[in-house]
């Protein structure tokens, strides 16, 4: 009988809804208003021909490293950073060996770890999930192999600074250390300009959340040269679509519907900053978001992840998504109660 492998039996399934999400989705932090109109332009533009040749990468990813301030052998396009994450672990990890983890945070890092048969070494967050510099410090060994962090964090929102990060890269040469920059543009602080200073200092890109493009899978790895061709031996050399490729280098021009995208985002978190403390609502519970859904908005249970007992994460998007979130959250409470009123 053919059998999985132990490792890939004793992974946790990571099963995101992929259907039936019916209502306004606040629940996977993804754009809420969608990607440059450039898109659909590049996209009426495709040809037949075009989507018959295997994607053909090498402009894009030269005119992206040129972007990212790299040298193109410093740069890898992926499907996304779901595959960078995925094609360091198989470069680097394999049963003999551990991955740190700073709990809680994006899922896919303890997925693709688990499957190398690594072993995954979470280290909880401090209180009010502080980055837990010194604690990832304590937990290295020679066996560690690479340390995954997200910054700012999925789904806490916090950062870790500048000078812990390199600490940690300089504190454990024998591992790969991951900056996950995800939500570079809602932040506006990076470890870019190291790469190719450390030797084990990889950041990864991606184009699904400001820039809107979740659906077309398309981010960047990059790292030392070195390592780089390392990790470019694992993935597939049509990792990226053709269509995704078209679309980059008009999106990359569009910075404009970036920053505005940004800016709303960051006034939306104002506000429903200040209206949760002004409801006084510190946790968040079953009920709450039952009457969310029922109320025609998603927002994502996180409180089976470590540290996150009752918590909620809400993703932030456009100003009148925010009036629908913001409208939902005071007749849901208006209907259950505060949480202090309703059990955890
Ligand atoms: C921290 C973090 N990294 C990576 C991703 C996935 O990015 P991509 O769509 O590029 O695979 C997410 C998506 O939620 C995320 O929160």
């Amino acid at each position: 009988m053919l059998r999985a492998r132990q490792a890939i039996k004793d992974l946790r399934e990571y099963r995101p809804p992929l259907g039936d999400r019916v209502g306004m989705r606040l629940d996977f932090n993804e754009n809420t208003v969608g990607a440059s109109p450039r898109v659909l332009q590049c996209l009426r533009e495709i040809t037949l021909e075009q989507l018959a040749r295997y994607p053909e990468r090498e402009s894009v990813e030269l005119a992206l490293a040129r972007f990212f301030r790299v040298r193109p052998e410093e740069l890898l396009l992926t499907n996304g950073i779901d595959e960078a994450i995925h094609v360091i672990c198989e470069t680097y990890l394999d049963p003999q060996v551990q991955a740190i983890i700073v709990v809680p945070t994006f899922g896919v890092y303890e997925l693709f770890v688990g499957a190398t048969g690594a072993k995954a070494i979470p280290v909880l967050a401090k209180q009010d999930f502080a980055f837990p510099t010194e604690a990832v410090l304590a937990a290295l060994n020679d066996r560690t192999r690479l340390i995954a962090i997200a910054n700012p964090n999925n789904p806490t929102g916090q950062v870790a600074s500048r000078v812990d990060l390199l600490r940690i890269a300089n504190s454990a040469p024998q591992a790969a250390i991951l900056v996950d920059e995800a939500y570079f543009e809602f932040y506006g602080e990076t470890l870019l300009d190291q790469i190719g200073r450390l030797p084990n200092l990889f950041v990864a890109r991606t184009f699904s959340k400001a820039y809107g493009l979740a659906g077309l899978r398309i981010g960047a790895l990059m790292g030392p040269a070195e390592q780089i061709s390392a990790v470019r031996r694992v993935a597939s050399p049509y990792n990226v679509n053709s269509v995704a490729l078209a679309c980059l280098p008009a999106v990359l021009q569009d910075q404009n519907f970036v920053q505005r995208y940004v800016d709303e985002v960051h006034q939306g978190r104002e506000r429903l900053q200040d209206e949760l403390r002004s409801l006084g609502i510190p946790y968040w519970t079953r009920p709450f978001l039952n009457e969310m859904r029922r109320r025609g908005v998603l927002v994502r249970d996180r409180s089976h992840d470590l540290g996150c007992e009752g918590c909620v994460r809400i993703t932030v998007g456009a100003a009148e998504h925010m009036d629908q979130l913001l409208s939902a959250i005071r007749k849901t409470i208006a209907e259950i109660g505060s949480p202090k009123e309703v059990s955890a």
